[in-house]
């Protein structure tokens, strides 16, 4: 997730601020993170069993932690660490998302590897290492593909059915692992606050009480907003009518497709940092509308395999509800108009 409205430069802008931040604690800090770096690479070189641990050179940070390649006996990782105490959970979310989006074989993710933790109180997470650019030729084969994820549950539905039909066959045998709900086995973080993924057979249900409802609580908690909540009440009066003859089915989602998380290398289109559930198709292109990246031909490549069902606008207005919420949550009120004015403009 970005950091503020402007996405990726200021991404950029808070890499170089942070950097900025390290080196003017000085020398004191300096050996704390020589320390902590070295007992970081021997918990990795036991973990991963590899004797050759060699960083090289590729580092980086997102918006949630920090990130560093390293050559080892298996091949060249790339090793996020985060020292929240929420850490663990995160990557844990992380690494089944990416496992999970893996298994479809319709988008190419970096392979988790593990999720260690470094004694004296950071976590890392470690996945295959992939040699990324920004995304700008395989934009519209991300389209296609991102549709290909969004369809691969929907298909296993489809088999399914035609398994059972066929004489010979119960539906004990088939191996085939079709998810008719909402949800997902773990919890997963988007930034670093948690979702709530309890399984839910409605979708609705699932998104007011497990996705806005958390955010909502949260506000109240830190500021006990009154205009948010009034609005809120007015809201989920209205939500069942944006869903009028919507028959939807569970599609594995990325769950935090900003710009951010995309990439691409010679071989096609890169997605990676999801926070993965099972929900509905048109909840994936709320962020990604909300700060640039994607183009024209990332959308028109998408709509021709999931056309635009009518309706569409408005719930991505619902589904950028929750982004901008979950930003105010975690950057402060400086999103707390545009959720207002979100909830303001949908209960007219
Ligand atoms: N598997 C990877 N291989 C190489 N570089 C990576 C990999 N994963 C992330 N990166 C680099 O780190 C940056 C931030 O990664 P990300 O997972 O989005 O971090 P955060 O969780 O902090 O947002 C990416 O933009 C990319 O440059
Ligand atoms: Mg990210």
């Amino acid at each position: 997730m970005p950091s503020d409205s402007k996405g990726s430069v200021s991404r950029l802008l808070a890499a170089g601020l942070l950097q900025l931040l390290c080196s003017a604690r000085g020398p004191p800090a300096l050996a704390r993170v020589r320390s902590q770096g070295s007992s970081m690479e021997a918990a990795l070189k036991r973990e991963l069993g590899t004797s050759v641990l060699r960083p090289t050179g590729h580092s980086g940070g997102g918006c949630i932690s920090q990130g560093q390649s390293y050559d080892t006996d298996a091949g060249r990782v790339y090793v996020k660490s985060n020292s929240k105490a929420e850490a663990r959970r995160m990557f844990e979310g992380e690494m089944e998302s990416l496992s999970a989006i893996l298994q479809t074989q319709t988008v190419k993710v970096p392979k988790p590897i593990k999720v260690i933790d470094v004694p004296g109180g950071s976590t890392l997470f470690v996945m295959e290492h992939l040699e990324m650019r920004s995304l700008n030729r395989h934009s519209g084969k991300l389209g296609t593909q991102l549709a290909d994820l969004h369809l691969h549950n929907q298909k296993l539905g489809e088999k399914l059915k035609k398994e059972v039909n066929t004489v010979g066959k119960s539906e004990g045998q088939t191996d085939i692992q079709f998810v008719d709900r909402f949800g997902f086995h773990t919890v997963t973080c988007c930034g670093y606050l948690p979702q709530v993924n309890d399984w839910q057979n409605d979708w609705v249900t699932f998104y007011a009480r497990q996705r806005i409802q958390p955010q909502m609580d949260m506000v109240e908690k830190n500021s006990g907003d009154r205009e948010a909540r009034e609005l809120w009440a007015q809201l989920q009066l209205k939500i069942p009518s944006l869903f009028c003859d919507m028959e939807i089915v569970p599609a594995l989602l990325h769950g935090d497709l900003w710009g951010g998380n995309v990439a691409e290398d010679d071989s096609g289109p890169i997605i990676f940092d999801p926070a993965s559930f099972y929900g509905h198709s048109e909840y994936e292109l709320a962020i990604a509308g909300m700060f640039g990246g994607f183009s024209n031909s990332f959308y028109s490549a998408y709509h021709s395999k999931i056309p635009k069902a009518p309706g569409f606008e408005k719930r991505l207005k619902l589904y950028q509800l929750f982004h901008y919420m979950n930003h105010w949550n975690h950057f402060g009120s400086g999103y707390r108009g545009s959720s207002l004015n979100i909830m303001r403009n949908l209960v007219k």
